[in-house]
């Protein structure tokens, strides 16, 4: 059974497959194509922190492809109240044909996994948001900057730079990551990447100063200095983080035709200047509308597999 946990289970191909299969069912879509790929099916879609853009891809998009979501906050589950996770895995995927779960261990969405006879995707975790990364990647591609690209991430090192990570990693690009002293990624996924990076010939280096990383980028990104589950931390972080706003200054240093991408909710101001988020080189829009059609091409290929069992 092939579930989405992170990127690191999936090979190149495997991911290009997917993000591919995203692209044609767009473009299905944008031409008032609609095919129920999964006709009848049902998305259970279960959230232990908050939503604008997962929740509202995933249940539009099962939708579009002819099934149905089920939202299932922590308030609405039994889960919130105590009940097991390999009950609650058990019960639900004995009666729903897909698990999405947005939660805080990544070892709570290891464990649904594991009792669940159904593809599980990770809608995001404290350690990983792969899902989000498909969705990065296939607008790099619409935007012809996904040919040799140097991503530069500034930052916290939190899910979406183990994420990035993991995607450079296995696609085997250059990614520049700057962080805080005392904030950097997981030493253990950086060793875990660095190791996939011999085979791919992924280029990953780690500097605390964030205009190093981004000289000469082809990418730009960030996101937000205090993850969900760190709000107590908000403060402290805001002047630790001071000097890693992507802003205009930083943004002059990287190559001229440089995007700059963020997985959204984003803090203006803090990680990134209101002038950057909704300047000439911000494709932010796009890449949140590209978790749509990239999470409809994750659910198809999932679905896919299970049925080649
Ligand atoms: N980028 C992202 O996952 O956004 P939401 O938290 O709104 O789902
Ligand atoms: N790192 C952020 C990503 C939000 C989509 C968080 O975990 O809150």
């Amino acid at each position: 059974m092939r579930h989405f946990l992170t990127l690191k289970d999936f090979t190149k191909e495997e991911i290009l497959e997917i993000i591919t299969l995203g692209i044609a069912i767009k473009k299905e879509l944008k031409s008032g194509i609609s095919t129920p790929y999964m006709q009848r099916q049902t998305l259970a879609m279960i959230f232990e922190k908050s939503s604008t853009r997962t929740r509202v891809s995933f249940e539009t998009g099962i939708f579009q492809l002819g099934g149905h979501g089920l939202f299932l906050s922590n308030r609405d589950i039994h889960l919130g109240r105590g009940e097991p996770v390999k009950d609650t895995a058990r019960v639900i995927s004995s009666m729903c044909d897909m698990v999405m779960i947005r939660t805080f261990e990544h070892s709570k969405l290891e464990e649904f996994a594991a009792y669940s006879q159904v593809p599980v995707i990770n809608g995001l975790t404290d350690s990983y948001h792969p899902v989000q990364l498909l969705a990065d990647y296939m607008t790099m591609m619409e935007h012809h900057h996904a040919d040799n690209p140097v991503v530069a991430y500034i930052g916290d090192g939190n899910n979406m730079t183990h994420s990035w990570l993991m995607l450079a990693a296995i696609l085997g690009f250059e990614l520049r990551i700057a962080t805080p002293k005392g904030y950097e990624a997981n030493a253990d996924i950086i060793a875990y990447a660095n190791a996939l990076a011999q085979k791919s010939g992924a280029l990953l280096t780690f500097t605390h100063d964030p205009k190093l990383a981004v000289k000469g980028a082809t990418v730009v990104t960030t996101d937000t200095w205090a993850s969900m589950g760190q709000e107590g931390e908000k403060e402290e972080r805001l002047k630790i983080f001071e000097g890693f706003m992507v802003n205009d200054t930083l943004m002059a240093t990287a190559r001229d035709d440089a995007i700059f991408l963020h997985c959204l909710p984003a803090y203006r101001n803090q990680e990134v200047s209101e002038s950057v988020l909704e300047g000439r080189q911000s494709v932010v829009f796009a890449e949140a509308e590209n978790r749509l059609h990239a999470q409809k091409g994750l659910m198809v290929w999932l679905d896919k597999q299970r049925k080649l069992q």
